[in-house]
């Protein structure tokens, strides 16, 4: 905490959380693109608030992402047992990504160092009609699904419109519409333009929009001043609770105020 008042940090926080109607906003120091120590440092924090967050007995749905990653890689619980009846599932389709930032691969990740049971979903985050109108009728994707809508907790990560787009293989001409949109962030398969408004969706399974908005904890973890424009959007959107975020991206976010 004195560290945090000596360079303004704390003061940054207040700001963004009163701005935004936030519940707590956690800001750490440096700028998550050009430093792996505020990588690691941000991990750390995004752990920190998700622990915080937990109950036992929690659905806990998670995003795919680097940063995600580096939470899940963070993420030392202490000894407790309410924890090991706690479910974490992906918030989406996640195939597409590589294996190691997929949201399967994170959720149970976080499942085996909290103790907790884990459930996957083994559907693209990119799905054509056809392939969506049979997979939202088989049986076992219904049940994992409505788990994943259940999620008490949502932890995610953000980022930025075209570059999502980009690592997700969209084709030009869907990156195009997209610019042409406005979308400046993306989170959860949704592309948002910047003030908050969705202008686009992935067609995949899991956690909608109206879920979210009913959701008791959405946690967003992103930091980067790279990212400032995709954060604000998102919380444009206005159902978030936590925001767990760096200097670079929050001084930033801060000045548009
Ligand atoms: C994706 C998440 O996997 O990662 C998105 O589904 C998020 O919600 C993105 O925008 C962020 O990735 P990174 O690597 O910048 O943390």
């Amino acid at each position: 905490p004195i560290v945090k008042e000596i360079f303004g940090l704390a003061n940054l926080e207040e700001k963004i959380r009163k701005a935004f109607g936030l519940r707590k906003v956690v800001v750490i120091p440096g700028d998550w693109e050009t430093s792996p120590l505020t990588k690691r440092e941000l991990g750390l924090a995004g752990a920190k608030a998700l622990l915080g967050a937990m109950r036992g007995g929690d659905v806990v749905a998670v995003t795919g992402g680097t940063t995600m990653a580096e939470v899940a890689e963070q993420l030392n619980p202490p000894a407790n047992a309410a924890f090991k009846q706690n479910w974490f599932v992906p918030a989406r389709g996640g195939l597409g990504e590589s294996l190691e930032i997929q949201a399967n691969t994170i959720a149970s990740g976080m499942a085996k160092r909290v103790g907790a049971g884990y459930r996957l979903l083994h559907v693209p985050d990119l799905l054509g009609k056809e392939a969506y109108q049979s997979l939202v009728h088989d049986p076992n994707i219904q049940d994992i699904v409505s788990t994943i809508r259940q999620a008490r907790i949502v932890v995610h990560g953000i980022g930025d419109a075209t570059e999502m787009a980009r690592r997700r293989k969209l084709d030009r001409a869907m990156i195009e519409d997209l610019q042409k949109d406005g979308a400046v962030a993306e989170s959860f398969g949704y592309y948002f333009d910047k003030e908050g408004v969705v202008v686009h969706k992935m067609l995949t399974l899991g956690l909608r929009l109206e879920d979210i908005r009913k959701t008791d904890t959405v946690i967003g973890i992103a930091g980067g001043k790279s990212k400032a424009k995709a954060i604000h959007a998102v919380l444009q959107f206005g159902h978030e609770d936590i925001l767990v975020t760096d200097e670079a991206a929050a001084m930033d976010i801060v000045s548009e105020l």
